[in-house]
């Protein structure tokens, strides 16, 4: 098969087959007959008689095939700084003894291990260690802090907990420990094994938790009497992993991925859209606890024998803007995938890329954006240093991998800026207005797609099939509602232009209004609030608040504006980004009480807007305008 338009039409045609054929590529222990289950519609299982291990599909098959001394995992840290290269063989090593560790505390295929890590090798280790057992991770970005750590222990309920003493950011270590002990304290269930890899830079260590509800022990003294363990078969359509994302309430959303469909669609998305080989150098600059992480830190690039390049540090100060250009050099990197916010903060720090003359980046193909938006500036400055396709595609925590990309191994097509190119085979990407009718070309309305959705996509949330249904399944029955807006051209590029909901993006980070509201509207002084996700023109958006005072309140508002800040920073994490805070008289509503926020933010980005006509007060709106910029 060789055209786009071909494996498109078969993916939607012929599922089974299509999807059969790209099953081959992986190991199974029993080889799948079927494709598709569709007999729980709207929930969908794929492969439903295939049992394999994801580890062994990431490692051991290609240190059987041979491939044991070829790079896996090579870790550059720009923060301590430090490097190290894992072959497969020593890879496969690593995770069977760190699987052997997990085995000795009791962890049995389906327990949940939370993994709260920084940008180290032990969290890949750790997640394919997980895997090697059938014992479902759920990473937890390690820019969240206590409270949010607690809210994932409640939901996924995790026997045990790998950690590290701390992690790297410019100009300071975070100590992991005593957020993770709060977390605990905070826990209706906290696990009952804490896990801590030791890092020299960082004080803390396992045994200054004696005390502690959970049994805590040193990761390295674990592994040392550990014997390696058997990876343990598990059904296709077993849970792999949960990864909670932001939702439009305070309560992230654990989006559940299966194994088989999971090891099916990355191997056929490394070759095919992103055009990568056995023996090929990858490098996804992004966090291990995020999606982008998880499929393309981790996963893909093993499932597929490639190297896997591991960053812990920032595109620019550390030291220079040159960061990511010396690891292309040094490692000889074919395809880097970043979010637009780092290629824009390199721009801001070297507008002429004097940086990228100090080195070689001849071994680089494409340059891949996701996360946010790659807007056309930014798209037309990095092709320009670049003299490179850079390409853009559109994919989400839900789906695990692309629903819009150019697939440069399949069919490259010609770039348009602002698009993320067309539909990846597997989705039925439409354009519905409010009423769920598809719209006309050029038409801007909600992006759906229509189900079932291909394998390797969330196969619903942990234990909350309600929810499930409401967020994704019930608006436009038959589709999947991605929560974004936007259109598709005539030549069926589709673009994105941003979320109907009020997810926000800061930073290539999603992150919930509502959570931080629910954080400010705490604040004794304040009456109500709103957060609301404004133009940011680095970090894509960020978090701005309006808070209306309690009757007969006095503060000074830069006092309130520091405890809000701080507040959100204690209870979210500094990730959050909240800086802004506006007091206002009243917040606009609509008679039924809900705030306009969509309205709000369309007037502080100049964006052209209509007054709702259910509005309650438009005087309220009117009397906003000059305190949104608008
Ligand atoms: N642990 C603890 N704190 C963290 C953290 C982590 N893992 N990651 C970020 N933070 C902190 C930062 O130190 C910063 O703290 P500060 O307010 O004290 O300065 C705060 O959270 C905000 O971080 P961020 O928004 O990331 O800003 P930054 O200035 O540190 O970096 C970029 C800016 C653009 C370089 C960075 O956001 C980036 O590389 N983004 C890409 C994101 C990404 O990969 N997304 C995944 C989709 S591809
Ligand atoms: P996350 O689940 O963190 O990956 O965030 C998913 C959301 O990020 C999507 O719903 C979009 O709003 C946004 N997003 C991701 N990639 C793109 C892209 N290439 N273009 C536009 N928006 C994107």
């Amino acid at each position: 098969m060789s055209s786009y338009q071909d494996a498109f039409r078969q993916s939607v045609d012929d599922p089974e087959s299509f999807w059969l054929a790209a099953a081959q590529d992986v190991e199974w222990d029993t080889a799948p007959t079927r494709a598709l289950d569709d007999t729980q519609a709207p929930s969908y299982k794929w492969f439903p008689d295939g049992t394999l291990n994801t580890s062994v599909n990431a490692l051991d098959r290609h240190v059987h095939a041979g491939h044991g001394d070829r790079p896996a995992l090579i870790w550059d840290s720009a923060m301590v700084p430090a490097k190290r290269t894992y072959t497969y063989a020593e890879l496969l090593d690593e995770v069977a003894t760190f699987a052997g560790v997990l085995r000795d505390q009791g962890v049995v295929a389906g327990d949940r291990v939370i993994i709260y890590m920084p940008m180290i090798p032990e969290a890949a280790i750790a997640m394919l260690a997980c895997a090697r057992i059938g014992a479902v991770h759920s990473v937890v970005f390690g820019g969240f802090a206590a409270k949010e750590l607690a809210t994932r222990i409640d939901d996924a309920q995790p026997v045990l907990l790998v950690t590290a003493s701390g992690g790297l950011e410019p100009g300071r270590t975070i100590e992991y420990l005593p957020i993770v002990e709060q977390a605990l304290t905070l826990s209706q269930t906290p696990p009952h094994t804490v896990v801590v890899k030791n890092r020299e830079q960082i004080p803390g260590s396992a045994a200054d938790y004696k005390a502690s509800s959970a049994a805590w022990f040193d990761w390295n003294a674990l592994a040392a009497d550990a014997s390696p363990a058997e990876p343990v078969s598990v059904a296709a359509t077993d849970p792999l992993y949960i990864l909670y994302t932001s939702g439009t309430t305070g309560k992230p959303k654990g989006v559940v991925r299966d194994n088989g469909g999971h090891a099916v669609a990355l191997t056929w998305s490394m070759r095919n859209i992103y055009d990568i080989a056995a023996g090929d150098v990858w490098w996804t600059a992004s966090d291990v606890g995020w999606v982008v992480g998880h499929s393309y830190i981790v996963y893909g690039p093993l499932l597929a024998g490639a190297t896997t390049v591991m960053y812990e540090g920032k595109p620019v100060g550390t030291p220079d803007a040159g960061a990511f250009w010396r690891i292309i050099s040094e490692y000889g990197v074919k395809a880097l995938f970043t979010a637009p916010t780092a290629i824009r903060a390199v721009r801001k720090a070297d507008p002429d890329a004097e940086e990228l003359k100090k080195y070689s980046v001849d071994s680089l193909n494409t340059l891949f954006a996701a996360g946010e938006r790659l807007d056309p500036d930014t798209y037309e400055w990095a092709t320009k240093v670049l003299g490179r396709p850079v390409v853009d595609h559109w994919w989400q925590t839900e789906t695990g991998w692309a629903i819009a990309a150019n697939l440069r191994g399949l069919d490259p097509m010609p770039l348009k800026a602002g698009s993320p190119t067309v539909p990846v085979p597997g989705y039925r990407v439409e354009i519905v207005d409010g009423e769920g009718k598809r719209v006309e070309a050029d038409t801007e309305g909600n992006i759906v797609v229509r189900l079932p959705l291909p394998p390797g996509t969330l196969t619903g949330l942990w234990r909350d099939d309600d929810r499930y249904r409401r967020s994704y399944l019930d608006t436009f029955p038959g589709y999947y509602l991605t929560g974004d807006s936007g259109f598709i051209d005539d030549d069926g590029y589709v673009f994105v232009l941003g979320r109907s909901d009020d997810v926000i993006n800061v930073a290539g980070h999603r992150l919930s209004t509502g959570s931080m509201e629910a954080v400010v509207a705490s604040h004794p002084a304040v009456a109500e609030c709103a957060v609301v996700g404004i133009r940011d023109e680095l970090k894509g958006q960020r978090p701005s608040g309006y808070v209306v005072l309690k009757a007969g309140v006095d503060i000074d508002p830069e006092t309130l504006r520091q405890e809000l800040v701080a507040m959100v920073r204690d209870q979210i994490g500094a990730v959050a980004t909240f800086r802004d805070v506006t007091v206002v008289e009243a917040l606009p509503k609509t008679r039924s009480g809900k705030i306009l926020r969509k309205t709000m933010r369309q007037i502080a980005d100049h964006e052209q807007y209509t007054v709702p006509s259910t509005i309650e007060d438009p005087a309220v709106l009117e009397a906003l305008r000059e305190q949104l910029g608008g």
